[in-house]
């Protein structure tokens, strides 16, 4: 396994925040535009609600940049029937619990969707933040596809799967891997964090299977257009990834060093693949490239005291293994932000991580702060 092995940042690299190196001027133009779109905050005049999460997608990918990552903290709720079924309940309001609603709708007396009578478990999901996305939109399915791992084949427990869509695509993005492609997600976003139709999903949201009064509803459906959600995906395919970090401390860059080998060793970056390609593409900033995601993208059973909801064919215990590019930008660790630092983020690995847990409790504490050092420069 090759690992990056300079944790520098070139004079090239973008900074945080910045689009990617090697766009032309019409790309550039469109992140620019697409970034605004991002930022567009929504009023119930225009498309916000009548059941809503926040009012822009900057709203919750906020910190420290427009497009990183936010302390909103999401409810999901599914059904899930052993062995293999799982409902996102669409006819009940969907998978995404909308916590928020407009003045008139709250006028109705209705604050909020509640979880799904037909719901078999809830989950919390914190904001990640969304830099480098356009590249991991850009790997090419077969890629994904090699690392799928059998039980046993290797002997340490790892397995992994990809997760497919209802049509047949490799899931990569939301933290079971449910969807395929970055315009897929983003075009999504808008229903169910906004309430904002689109021309994709025209109609509003139910609340728990009930339409939603018409006279809540005030801007004329579809709220925003195909370009619209071009222009938020052009932003989100442009975001540079987070430069490295670069230490300038002896010390440091000695114990990050070690933390790399150590990553390595403790099969860490069988799941955590430190870089993948892009495939070709029409665009030369995305074509054939390198991007240290340190993830392969597969889901993975993490065990049952992580376990929440099923989504498409991810079961409750499995999530995709979490991006650690740009680790060092968030506050909060695993799907549902419960893990408050990273080392308590990897003790609560399990399921097939467990031996790479507990080989990483047994370090000596020194080795301990160089794992968590090189986690710092990603
Ligand atoms: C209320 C807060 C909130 C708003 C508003 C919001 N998001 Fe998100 N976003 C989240 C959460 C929470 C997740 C994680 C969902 C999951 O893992 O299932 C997420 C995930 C994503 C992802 C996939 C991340 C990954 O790791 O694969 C993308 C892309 C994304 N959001 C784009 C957008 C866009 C574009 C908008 C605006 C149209 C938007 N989001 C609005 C909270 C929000
Ligand atoms: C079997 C695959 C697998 C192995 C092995 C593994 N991880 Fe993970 N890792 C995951 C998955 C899946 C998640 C997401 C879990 C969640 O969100 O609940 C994750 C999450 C994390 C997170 C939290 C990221 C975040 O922002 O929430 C860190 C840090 C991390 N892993 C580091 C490590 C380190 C260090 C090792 C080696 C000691 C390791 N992992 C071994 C699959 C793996």
């Amino acid at each position: 396994m090759s690992l990056l092995l300079c944790a520098c940042k070139s004079p090239k690299q973008p900074n945080l925040g910045e689009p990617l190196a090697d766009l032309s001027r019409a790309e550039r133009a469109q992140f620019e535009a697409g970034k605004k779109v991002f930022q567009r905050v929504f009023t119930p005049q225009d498309g916000l609600g009548p059941l809503f999460n926040a009012n822009s997608c900057a709203q919750c990918h906020e910190d420290p940049v427009v497009g990183g990552v936010g302390d909103e903290i999401e409810i999901h709720a599914t059904r899930f029937v052993a062995p293999n079924s799982c409902d996102p309940l669409f006819d009940q309001g969907g998978p995404v619990i909308q916590q928020n609603a407009t003045p008139l709708l709250q006028a109705k007396g209705i604050m909020k969707e509640q979880i799904p009578p037909g719901a078999t478990a809830q989950a919390r999901r914190s904001t990640p933040p969304l830099f480098g996305f356009g590249l991991v939109d850009a790997i090419p399915e077969a890629a994904i596809l090699s690392h799928e791992r059998r039980h046993g084949a290797k002997g340490d427990g790892i397995a992994g799967h990809a997760s497919r869509t209802i049509d047949g695509r490799v899931g990569r993005f939301g933290r079971k891997a449910a969807v395929a492609a970055l315009l897929d997600f983003n075009a999504g976003a808008f229903p169910q964090e906004m309430g904002v139709t689109t021309p994709l999903s025209p109609v509003e949201e139910t609340i728990n299977g009930t339409p939603v009064p018409p006279d809540t509803d005030p801007a004329p459906d579809p709220e925003i257009t195909v370009e619209d959600i071009e222009k938020v995906t052009a932003f989100t395919r442009f975001l540079a990834p987070p430069p490295g970090q670069i230490l300038t401390n002896h010390t440091d860059q000695h114990l990050a060093r070690r933390g790399r080998k150590l990553f390595v060793h403790l099969n860490c970056a069988v799941c955590h693949r430190p870089k993948m390609n892009t495939g070709p593409s029409t665009s030369k900033a995305l074509h054939r490239k390198t991007v240290a995601l340190y993830s392969d993208l597969m889901v993975h059973d993490m065990g049952s005291a992580l376990a929440d909801i099923c989504l498409e064919q991810a079961h409750p215990s499995e999530f995709r293994t979490e991006m650690l590019m740009g680790l060092r930008f968030r506050g909060q660790f695993l799907h549902d932000g419960s893990a408050k630092t990273v080392q308590e983020a990897i003790e609560r690995h399990d399921g097939e991580a467990r031996n790479s847990r507990d080989r990483f409790k047994a370090l000596k504490e020194k080795d301990k702060q160089a794992l968590l050092k090189f986690l710092e420069t990603i």
